[in-house]
């Protein structure tokens, strides 16, 4: 089955001048990262390219506004975006850059080339100079007085307050933004791309594609009908791709001209790290790679039109295959936005949770035909009651009865019944479909086919009751429990593409080689009967509700309490006597099954004992803890944490990742009081 094709995936660019929310991750990267890791299982030739977009007005002004140079923000966020991803575990071949010198130059070859064959013009237009910056000011660096609603703050480029498209000599009394000088009408040439003169071709290439999604075919269509227009291509700006002509100082490559150009330098920059300088021609340039832009739906016109055109007016190059774009994801009905303060950071949301988690919890909800939401609850329910309840619970029950029934080794196969070979066709026409749905680019419709396969697994285990057959015929029992192992290890394939984490933790049960695993797997999953398995582990950890309070309400608690105070923040002595702090043995001490943090303690506080549920488990080992002396808060109304009791709570000093319990200094009888 060897064949020439191969594919060459890119995400969007993402600009290096915000941290990278939710959002953008269920719009353009999640996708496309099942995506590649599925095909690379199937055994197919991929790449998958990205890095940051960092050019563009938004980020000089941003430096401007900082006061720093736009070179300090761009290694801020491109870093933090890195880490980001590489978090999440989205999986680039590259995560470049465009402010490399191989993306300048071929950015910059780029424009020479079409320059060179009289493709672009130049003209002459009028725009707003700043005298006392000494700078042309591109649209959002001017405010002014809208001419159609009379809102005073209106930006160059759009009215907020009516809506209206404005261009920033339509102002009524522009100001330059950063400095507030009033501006001149200065002209200023650039160079223009014809795209209308690619309108035709454009669209006839569009025509043969099919399999292209319907809302970008809509946005397309909308572009068309309004007919293309030429577009500048070049901006007054010192950030960016100079214009690499003699007496164009001060000019470079409008962002969105260099920005996708970003894939092919990236490509290049990739195999000449593999030491294969001309690899990226096989990428770039033969007609048996597959092109395949990832993006949200902002980018559409970008990827169909403009990029295409650019690549049609240059020659030699492919042009995209498909452009799956997303829709938004919302949170609260709201888009995310920095500005409006709803957006949830990547950054913020892998320190909480397991990438598998959200990755899980983002792909079920991905914005695939429509805008979707986020929301924290949806985040726990899809980990506790999908993850935990149906994949893990099947692993871990098949696991631990494995271990406690067959000395923890893969039982003997000897027998196969009729509905054993109906899982295993059920697997494997799932695994088929799982597949096929990716490759439509339907990914939640292929998760929740995953899922159905581990729903299935646990109807094959309660039907079997492999805890009655143990005890009347070992044998067959058996073979079921080597079912069911087999059929973990088709789940870890067929889940792979979307949590690789715990794909990587049931195969390492298993004693599996994770470096040769192909889709094929799933549907023939062989492993040796009389091997021991590994240490079982959780896979899932359950999400417990104190965990996915959102910041805010955190806040309002912190400042609901802080009325009880007076005015100057200080509590008076009784209020402090309402406290009753104690000192407390612990005279037991264990994990709460489940649950990454909690630990449950049995303490002895003068005469009586109690019980308390305390979130220590990533500090302290619960063998530690016993025979010690802690103080304890011992009049806090009850309250349940995972469905345990707890009455009352530990008192300790925590300093960013660092956690100390506060002991006493020397022997005192537990329920000694303290203040
Ligand atoms: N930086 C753009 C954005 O975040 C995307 C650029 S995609 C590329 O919307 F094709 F231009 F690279
Ligand atoms: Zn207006």
């Amino acid at each position: 089955m060897q064949n020439n094709q191969r594919y060459l995936v890119t995400a969007a660019l993402p600009y290096a001048n915000n941290h990278l929310h939710i959002g953008h991750i269920a719009g353009a990267y999640l996708p496309p990262d099942i995506y590649v890791r599925y095909m690379r299982m199937k055994g197919e030739d991929v790449i998958f390219i990205c890095g940051s977009d960092e050019h563009g007005t938004a980020i000089e002004m941003a430096a401007i506004q900082e006061g720093i140079q736009p070179r300090e923000i761009i290694d801020r966020y491109h870093f933090s975006n890195k880490k980001a991803f590489e978090d999440l575990r989205i999986d680039f071949d590259i995560y470049s850059r465009t402010s490399n010198e191989v993306h300048h130059k071929t950015a910059q070859e780029f424009f020479l080339n079409l320059h060179e064959k009289g493709i672009l013009f130049t003209k002459s237009e009028k725009q707003l100079y700043s005298e006392k910056e000494k700078r042309f000011l591109a649209d959002r660096f001017v405010t002014g007085t809208c001419p159609n609603c009379g809102y005073e703050n209106a930006r160059g480029d759009e009215c907020e307050n009516c809506g209206s498209n404005l261009s920033p000599l339509e102002l009524i009394n522009p100001r330059s933004k950063i400095t507030g000088d009033t501006p001149v009408v200065k002209e200023s040439t650039h160079f223009h791309f014809p795209l209308d003169k690619y309108q035709e071709k454009l669209e006839e290439w569009l025509k043969s594609k099919n399999g292209w999604k319907q809302n970008v075919m809509n946005y397309i269509k909308g572009w068309m009908k309004t007919g293309l227009k030429e577009r500048a291509i070049t901006r007054d700006l010192e950030w960016g791709v100079k214009v690499p002509l003699e007496g164009y100082d001060g000019k470079v490559l409008y962002v969105w001209f260099d920005a996708p150009i970003g894939y092919i330098s990236a490509t290049k920059e990739l195999f000449e790290l593999r030491g294969d300088a001309d690899g990226w021609k096989r990428y770039w340039l033969d007609n048996d790679t597959k092109l395949i832009h990832f993006i949200g739906k902002d980018n559409i016109v970008f990827h169909t039109i403009i990029f295409p055109a650019m690549l049609m007016a240059h020659g030699g190059f492919i042009l995209p295959e498909n452009v799956p774009a997303n829709e938004f994801l919302n949170i609260g009905g709201q888009k995310q936005s920095k500005s409006r303060g709803t957006g949830i950071l990547v950054k913020d949301i892998v320190a909480k949770f397991s990438a598998d988690s959200v990755r899980y919890a983002l792909a079920a909800s991905l914005p695939e035909n429509r805008d979707s939401e986020f929301s924290w609850e949806d985040l726990q329910a899809r980990n506790n009651n999908e993850l935990a309840a149906i994949l893990g619970n099947f692993v871990n029950r098949t696991v631990v009865f494995a271990k406690n029934k067959f000395g923890n080794k893969i039982a003997d196969r000897t027998e196969s019944t009729p509905e054993s070979e109906d899982l295993f066709r059920y697997v494997s026409s799932q695994a088929e479909l799982t597949g096929k749905l990716i490759e439509e680019f339907r990914i939640k419709d292929a998760l929740s086919e995953a899922m159905n396969v581990a729903r299935a697994a646990n109807k094959y285990f309660n039907d079997t009751e492999p805890w009655k057959l143990i005890k009347t015929d070992k044998e067959k029992c058996g073979s079921i429990i080597n079912d069911c192992l087999r059929v973990c290890f088709s789940l870890a394939v067929i889940f792979r593409p979307f949590i690789p984490g715990a794909s990587d933790k049931i195969l390492g049960i298993l004693g599996i080689d994770t470096a040769s695993i192909t889709w094929k797997d799933a549907s023939n999953p062989a492993i040796p009967a009389g091997a021991e398995l590994g240490e079982n582990m959780i896979l899932f950890p359950l999400i417990e509700d104190e965990e996915i309070k959102p910041a805010e309400k955190q806040k309002e608690e912190v400042t609901s309490s802080a009325e009880d105070k007076t005015e100057d923040g200080l509590i008076t002595i009784d209020d402090f006597r309402k406290v009753q702090f104690k000192v407390a043995e612990v005279l037991e001490c264990e994990k709460v099954e489940n649950s990454r943090k909690l630990l449950k303690l049995r303490l002895k506080v003068g005469d009586k004992e109690k019980q308390i549920v305390s979130g220590i488990s990533e500090y302290y080992k619960p063998e530690e803890l016993i025979g010690r002396l802690i103080i304890v808060v011992d009049n806090l109304k009850p309250s349940k944490l995972m469905g345990i009791e707890s009455h009352g709570m530990l008192l300790a000093a925590k300093s960013g990742k660092e956690l100390k319990l506060v002991t006493v200094d020397g022997n005192i009888a537990p329920g000694a009081e303290v203040n």
